[in-house]
């Protein structure tokens, strides 16, 4: 596999995320044995990551929607701005939530979210986060399905940008701080 040139690192491959997904997704159909679930995507970091869950969550009965939130701009540094582009496409009172997430940094969107549909009367509401930056914390949040710990620097591909870039690099890397520092 040829690595792309702004990448300096990779930190997780292509087999060990497609190995991790097909977990995380048993792991799901056992917990949830004889529920209906809703998988929450959080648009776009968490596109690739939901495409692939979803199908290695083969047990249960799914159905798929997504919110759209910005919290980043073009930058590395998380503002603590949140702010909802798209809503749910349907209510969600009653339901089994499962908030898919591409990576838990700060934990003020995940913080946010929570929030926000958990004020919605859901019959469960949990995390499933493919990374967790958990040095990155500024609030105390913890995802219940966690794919893989990753250290305090700053990732792309399998969903993750930098800029709008990089979602389509099948593995987890660490990008060059020139790519990002040369602007
Ligand atoms: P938090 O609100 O700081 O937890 O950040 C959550 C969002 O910031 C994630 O859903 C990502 O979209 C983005 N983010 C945080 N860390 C990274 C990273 O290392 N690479 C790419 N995006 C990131
Ligand atoms: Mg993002």
């Amino acid at each position: 596999m040829t690595i792309h040139p702004d990448i300096a690192k990779v930190l997780v491959g292509q087999a060990a995320l497609a190995e991790r997904v097909v977990e995380l997704g048993q792991q799901i159909n056992t917990d949830y044995a004889g529920k209906e679930i809703v998988l929450v995507g959080v648009l776009k970091g968490a596109l690739l990551f939901m495409a692939d869950l979803a199908r290695a969550i083969d047990a249960i009965p799914l159905a798929l929607d997504f919110m759209a939130i910005s919290s980043y701009g073009n930058q590395t540094v998380s503002q603590g701005v949140v702010r909802i582009i798209k809503d749910l496409d349907q209510p969600i009172d009653g339901k089994h939530i499962l908030i898919v997430e591409d990576i838990i940094d700060s934990g003020l969107t995940l913080h946010y979210l929570l929030d926000l549909l958990g004020q919605r009367q859901p019959a469960s509401l949990r995390v499933c986060a493919l990374l967790d930056k958990s040095a990155g914390r500024v609030k105390p949040v913890q995802p219940d399905y966690v794919g893989f710990a990753v250290p305090n620097e700053f990732v792309v591909g399998y969903g993750l940008d930098y800029a709008q870039r990089y979602r389509n690099l099948p593995y987890i890397g660490v990008l060059r701080p020139e790519v990002y520092l040369e602007k």
